[in-house]
């Protein structure tokens, strides 16, 4: 069986054979007046492959059965320890942590600082949890991360670290010899965030109308002084959390011959992989998770997850996210109890969340064969968003576990980053990644979304309502697909987010 995402499509067509294609597809299409006459010859592809039946099951043998409730399943190949093994990760992702000391030891070490008490109340069902409203907020699901704005400092900021944690565990500094020294006696959360919309609206070729949320963001209450000068702020909505163990089992080969930084094909696309620190080793490595792809592996996002988001250190992330500012949360994490040979995640549970992030299955696709599925695939291929969202691969055969080695999956990513244009951009860099720059989303089970969660959110920060919002938000890079799409008739359009959802 043939692999396109690497071989049949990625590499084989040169986008000159193309332009013949684009002028019959177009010339299909009712023509707008807004319709940009100009669409670039590369947004088109003739090539659109077979349809192969592996399509259907999205993940391989991590592939599960469940739809609609929740996306938190393992997957169904697995034999009954990897299950055992999953469920006891699983509580300890879903069950919320107390601050120390406390009596329950087994979760305890909360904070000092932190987002939330739990993995789950951030990956709802292990997607996307609520969206927080417009207006002056203490921010839940939505995380503030800081970056510099200038190429040539990389550094976080001084005072807050590389995130804002908007939460406290309560301290209060007593000793009146420090309280002299230092402005502010008591440990409290980082800031709010005032996020507001501003519309923009715009039309199909077709005369349709259509309107975008643009957010604006602004931190206040900053509780520890200003931010540094070259520091901005990026804010994310968590992401969905399925199929991880499949992406981190993708040969970095396979992820490599993808690249093209310099866009030396002159398609337009540029794929660049960041190149990350292994915390653990030291070795720069390709970065593959988080939305600006920073960390190189899956224990290394989730141990971060533990230390940044809920202030639980751990053998990667020894030491509380506190700067040396921050006295009082320096004293508060002494008076918790935890030392560094006694970490408030120690590894064997750190391994078990690991593992239950690794095996968490992702649902299989519907209806793929119907006809206007079929359409919609077709059309994914002929506007080339799959120069991006490559659709599959077979994972390492040599990867550790069996179950997820040498599967046949469907994600929908190159785990490349590309720029994406003005409007998404954050302006701020993490590592080699630019403020332009955003790594491309796993398409794989978002369509069931609503279903599981109530709300469809897309895109980093969750902007966009739904996938037609998505790819109109779609710029730089991929500025051509994003014409190609606005030139669709309604039909087209919605034939092409059938086949999303359907994925
Ligand atoms: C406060 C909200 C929040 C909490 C709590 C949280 N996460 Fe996340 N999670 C995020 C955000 C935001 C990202 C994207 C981070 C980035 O872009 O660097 C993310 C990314 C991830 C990813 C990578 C997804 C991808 O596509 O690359 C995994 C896996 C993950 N989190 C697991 C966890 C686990 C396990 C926990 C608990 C230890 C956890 N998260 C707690 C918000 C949260
Ligand atoms: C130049 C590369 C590129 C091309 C071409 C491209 N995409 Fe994307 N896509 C991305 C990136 C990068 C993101 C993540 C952007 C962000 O998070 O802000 C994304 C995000 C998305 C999302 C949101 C997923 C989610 O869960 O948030 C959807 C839906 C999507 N793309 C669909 C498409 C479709 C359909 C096409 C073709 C019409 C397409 N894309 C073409 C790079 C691309």
């Amino acid at each position: 069986m043939k692999h396109f995402s690497l071989h049949n499509v990625k590499s084989i067509y040169s986008t000159r054979l193309l332009a013949f294609t684009i002028l019959v597809v177009l010339s299909a299409c009712d023509r707008g007046p807004n319709q940009s006459k100009n669409v670039s010859s590369q947004s088109i592809v003739s090539v659109v492959p077979t349809f192969d039946l592996s399509e259907h099951k999205t993940a391989g043998g991590i592939t599960h059965k469940r739809l609609y409730a929740s996306y938190l399943y393992p997957g169904e190949k697995l034999n009954n320890k990897q299950k055992l093994n999953f469920w006891s990760g699983f509580s300890f992702f879903r069950d919320p942590w107390v601050a120390a000391p406390s009596a329950t030891g087994n979760r305890d070490g909360l904070g000092p600082l932190f987002n939330t008490r739990s993995c789950i109340a951030c990956h709802t069902a292990g997607s996307r949890a609520k969206i927080d409203e417009a207006g002056h907020i203490l921010p839940l699901s939505l995380v503030v991360r800081l970056g510099s704005k200038d190429s040539s400092i990389k550094d976080v900021d001084p005072i807050y670290g590389g995130q804002i944690q908007p939460r406290a565990i309560s301290y209060r500094l007593t000793d009146t010899e420090i309280i002299e020294k230092y402005p502010y006696t008591d440990n409290v959360g980082e800031a709010w965030l005032d996020k507001s919309y501003s519309k923009i609206e715009g039309t199909f070729a077709d005369g349709e109308p259509y309107e975008l949320l643009k957010p604006n963001y602004q931190l206040s209450k900053l509780a520890y002084g200003e931010l540094a000068p070259h520091i901005g702020i990026s804010v994310r909505l968590a992401p969905n959390i399925f199929g991880m163990g499949l992406l981190n089992a993708i040969k970095t080969d396979d992820l490599l011959e993808q690249e093209d930084s310099n866009d030396s094909d002159g398609n337009g696309i540029s794929a660049k992989y960041n190149r990350v620190p292994n915390v653990i080793t030291n070795v720069i490595e390709v970065g593959r998770f988080g939305f600006k792809a920073k960390h190189p592996n899956l224990h290394q996002q989730v141990a971060a997850a533990f230390r940044d988001d809920i202030g639980i250190t751990n053998s990667s992330f020894v030491n509380e996210s506190c700067t040396a500012r921050q006295v009082a949360c320096n004293y508060a994490a002494e008076y918790g109890g935890h030392s560094l040979a006694d970490l408030e995640i120690p590894n064997n549970r750190l391994d078990l969340v690991v593992t239950f992030n690794e095996l968490l299955g992702v649902p299989p696709a519907r209806k793929l064969q119907s006809k206007t599925v079929q359409a919609g695939r077709t059309l994914f291929y002929q506007l080339n968003c799959q120069q991006c969202h490559t659709p599959s691969y077979v994972t390492d055969e040599a990867y550790p576990v069996k179950a997820l080695a040498k599967q046949t999956i469907w994600p929908y990513t190159d785990l490349a980053l590309h720029d994406m244009g003005e409007g998404l951009a954050d302006g701020v860099y993490e590592f080699n990644a630019n403020g332009h720059e955003w790594r491309t989303a796993p398409l794989w089970g978002i369509g069931l979304q609503q279903y599981t969660t109530g709300q469809q959110r897309f895109l980093h920060d969750g902007r966009a309502r739904t996938i037609s919002e998505a790819i109109l938000w779609h710029g730089g890079e991929a500025e051509p697909v994003k014409k190609a799409y606005v030139a669709l008739t309604k039909q087209q359009r919605e034939a092409l987010i059938k086949f999303v959802k359907a994925i």
